[in-house]
Order: C-alpha cells, then structure tokens, then sequence
C-alpha cells in the first residue's frame, strides 16, 4: 500500500512549496490538488460558462481531461492535451476555482483522480478536504495555517513575481472570500480533523515547516 501524507489549510498558508520540499526529501511525488479544480474553472471560463452554475458544470465535467506529470517533482497539468499550469494561476482561476469546487460532482471527479494517483504511488497531497475526505487513511495528516497578513502577503509577491498586476489588498479580500466558502460548503468542507497536526506558519521558514513535518513523519507515522 503506497504511503501518504495529506496536507490541507486555507489559501497562501505554504502547502504547495512545503508539499514539494518534503516530497522530494522522501522521493514522493507531490500532487497539488487545487490546480485540479483551477483546470476545470479554466475549462469553463473558455467556453463560456458560469463557474457558479451546476447545471452547466454537471454537463462539461465527464468531458474534462485532465492529466498530471510529475518529472524532476514538477508538477504539469494538461487540460484536454494542453499545458495549462501556468493558466491557472491568475486572479480569476482562483475567483473560478473556489466556485466550481462547491459543486459536488465536480468534487467527485477530482477525488476520483487523486484517489487513484495516491493508490499507485508514494504522494504527499495538498488540498482543503485531503485529510478529512480524500485520504482518510493517511500517514499523516497536516492542517497548515498561517494568519490572514502574512498569506496575502506571500500570495500577493508570488504574483508580482510573476508580473501580474495586483493590490494587496484585493489579493487579502480574494483570500478570505475563498476561505469562507472553501469552510462552508456543504460536502468536504476546509476543517481541521482532530487526528491532523497543525502547525502554523506564521513566523517559520518554509525549512522550519518542512522539518517539522518530516520529524513526525519520521516519529509517528
Ligand atoms: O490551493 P489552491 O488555492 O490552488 O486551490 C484553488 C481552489 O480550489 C481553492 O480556493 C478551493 O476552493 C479549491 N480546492 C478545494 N479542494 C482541494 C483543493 C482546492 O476545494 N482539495
């Protein structure tokens, strides 16, 4: 049975890059699972439909084809043949992304995919719902957060960085709608589970964090 560890929390607090670094100093791969639900607001921005409605969504989500890569732990995802991992990275994928993933059958087609990648292989996964719904059987389990300022703040220079055009500002409001609506939904909501190990990273390095998880990786798993 392939080994797993299941990191989730709210937007901006680390999980990608910690995900990275601590699959890579166990030979994991690392699956980012928000970029799922990004390809598929991509999808539906480019044909022109409402990321809010379910209806319309049900109709295109049997027809999505993702794919993921994983070569040198990076990971690419491909949506219907193309590599859109750079795409997805803009404000209104992410706006898309958090309505898109309210919607239960969306979500059951993600999980659907992830449940089988963490079946083939050694992963560490980050998400919202990983510890709570996808890999309920995890080796370990992280709830990683980080207060509001500081994410919005790692968020908001990763897309400057980047070269896009942003306010701090907007990129905190983005955040906290996100956040609200990724720990409201009604089906595997964002939530701590009482067997998950939080750690906050306000003030840790990404090093400091990446130990951290492998010490109890390593200790307790
Ligand atoms: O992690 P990232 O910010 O790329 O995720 C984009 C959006 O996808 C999140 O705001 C969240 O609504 C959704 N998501 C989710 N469940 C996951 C991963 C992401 O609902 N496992």
């Amino acid at each position: 049975m392939p080994k797993s560890i299941a990191i989730d929390g709210p937007a901006g607090a680390g999980k990608s890059t910690i995900a990275k670094k601590v699959s890579a100093e166990l030979g994991f791969i690392y699956l980012d699972t928000g970029a799922m639900y990004r390809a598929v607001a991509l999808k539906a921005i480019e044909t022109g439909i409402n990321t809010k409605s379910r209806e319309d969504l049900i109709n295109i989500i049997d027809n999505i084809n993702i794919t993921i890569t994983h070569d040198d732990n990076v990971q690419k995802i491909f949506l219907d043949g193309r590599d859109v991992s750079e795409h997805i990275r803009t404000a209104q994928v992410s706006a898309g992304a958090a309505d898109v993933a309210a919607i239960k059958e969306v979500r059951l087609k993600m999980v659907e995919l992830q449940r089988r990648i963490a079946g083939e292989k050694d992963v560490v996964m980050d998400g919202r719902d990983i510890g709570s719904y996808v890999l309920p059987q995890a080796n370990l389990k992280v709830f990683l957060t980080a207060n509001i300022d500081e994410r919005a703040k790692r968020r908001y220079e990763e897309l400057v960085l980047k070269g896009q055009e942003v306010y701090l500002e907007e990129v905190r409001e983005d955040m906290m709608n996100r956040d609200h609506n990724d720990m409201s939904r009604a089906f595997a909501p964002l939530k701590k589970v009482p067997d998950a190990v939080e750690i906050d990273s306000t003030s840790m390095t990404i090093e400091e964090v990446a130990e951290r998880i492998l010490y109890f990786y390593n200790n307790y798993a």
